[in-house]
């Protein structure tokens, strides 16, 4: 079999795991070729890729980011697009296309998959964020990293007694800041699943002074925002140059509590330093699973599918169901955390 894979989409701890384990299930287990594209979708547009050997995986596997790079284009951005990539898959001689990527890559996967390419996805992203896989890899290190900024986080809030606004990462779920405002018990907790209560969140860091407390720490996903109406807030716009600007939520929360409660606030944004570095142990298992069954999904012609945890076990799920809607955090999962706002 001739195999070719891809890195497409925000980078995230675990992309060389994958790469790796399927390098080894494929080339020394089954005797196939394995090209990898670079810079996602992109190579494959273009025609950029490398032959991948035992030797170009070696060392990887602890290693943070892709070696074989990545981007965010897209197939369907471009008129010809599908086309294009349907040539090259010919021209190559591709049996089998392992793209390894989030909600947009596995997107654009689907679309290649109904337009008759055989492909079978990797789900990855360290939001968790994707329907049909329990987990996947990338979050467990995001959510380590979070953590670990929080514990540091509070000794300096206690210090000057302020509240510190810690946004993590998370565009439309909030299952890092879910998970880390957990593990590291932070005071409150704000997702985009729910609009915010200003007022509410106001009363709840408020109180803590009033209990003689010294500081507090509110965990916010980027992509949280408040109930309609509720405060003034900045949609964000274009900046100088007319590229995308983001206000930030929290900026917008740290300027609003300390005007509120008179007490020195401050944002600290995490950041891209929650996708880089090594993996955890977990996310290099997970990673190196996915692999390894998106191989044999191949070899079995199970195509237009995309690997899959459920409880422990690995399986495979149709691509068009992955698609379909985010996972956001479920209801019931507030109540465990007891300070989701
Ligand atoms: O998809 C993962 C993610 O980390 C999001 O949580 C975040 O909003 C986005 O990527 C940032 O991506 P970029 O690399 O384009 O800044």
């Amino acid at each position: 079999m001739r195999i070719g894979v891809l890195t497409s989409g925000g980078d995230c701890p675990g992309l060389n795991a994958v790469i790796r384990s399927v390098v080894h299930r494929a080339v020394v287990d089954h005797g196939d070729e394995v090209i990898g594209f670079h810079d996602g979708w992109k190579g494959l547009l273009e025609c950029d890729y490398r032959k991948l050997d035992l030797d170009s995986v070696g060392g990887i596997l602890a290693r943070g980011g892709t070696i074989l790079g990545s981007s965010r284009v897209r197939p369907e951005h471009l008129r010809d697009g599908v086309e294009r990539a349907k040539g090259h898959v010919a021209d190559l001689g591709l049996d089998a296309i392992i793209p390894i990527g989030g909600e947009g890559t596995l997107k654009a996967a689907h679309l290649l998959s109904e337009a008759g390419l055989p492909i079978v996805g990797v789900p990855k992203t360290i939001d968790n964020d994707i329907a049909c896989t329990d987990v996947t890899f990338g979050f467990d290190t995001a959510v380590g990293v979070a953590t670990e900024a929080l514990d540091r986080l509070k000794t300096t809030a206690e210090s000057h007694q302020r509240v510190l606004i810690v946004e993590v990462m998370g565009r439309h779920t909030g299952w890092i800041a879910l998970h880390s405002g957990m593990a590291a018990g932070a005071h409150a907790i704000v997702v985009p699943e729910r609009p915010f209560d200003i007022g509410e969140l106001t009363r709840v860091v408020g109180e803590r002074f009033k209990a003689g407390k010294r500081f507090a720490i509110v965990v916010v996903a980027e992509g949280a925002k408040p109930v309609p109406g509720s405060m003034r807030w900045d949609e964000g716009g274009k900046d100088v140059y007319g590229h995308e600007r983001f206000a930030g939520v929290a900026r917008q929360l740290s300027t609003e509590l300390e005007h509120r409660l008179g007490k020195e606030a401050r944002p600290v944004i995490l950041g891209h330093v929650q996708r880089g570095g090594t993996p955890t142990a977990y996310d290099r298992v997970l990673a190196t699973r996915f692999g390894w069954h998106a191989v044999e999904a191949a070899h079995r012609g199970e195509f237009g599918m995309i690997t899959s945890l459920r409880g422990t076990d690995i399986t495979t799920v149709p691509l068009g169901r992955a698609v379909e809607s985010l996972k956001t955090v479920p209801a019931e999962r507030y109540a465990e955390a007891q300070c989701v706002l």
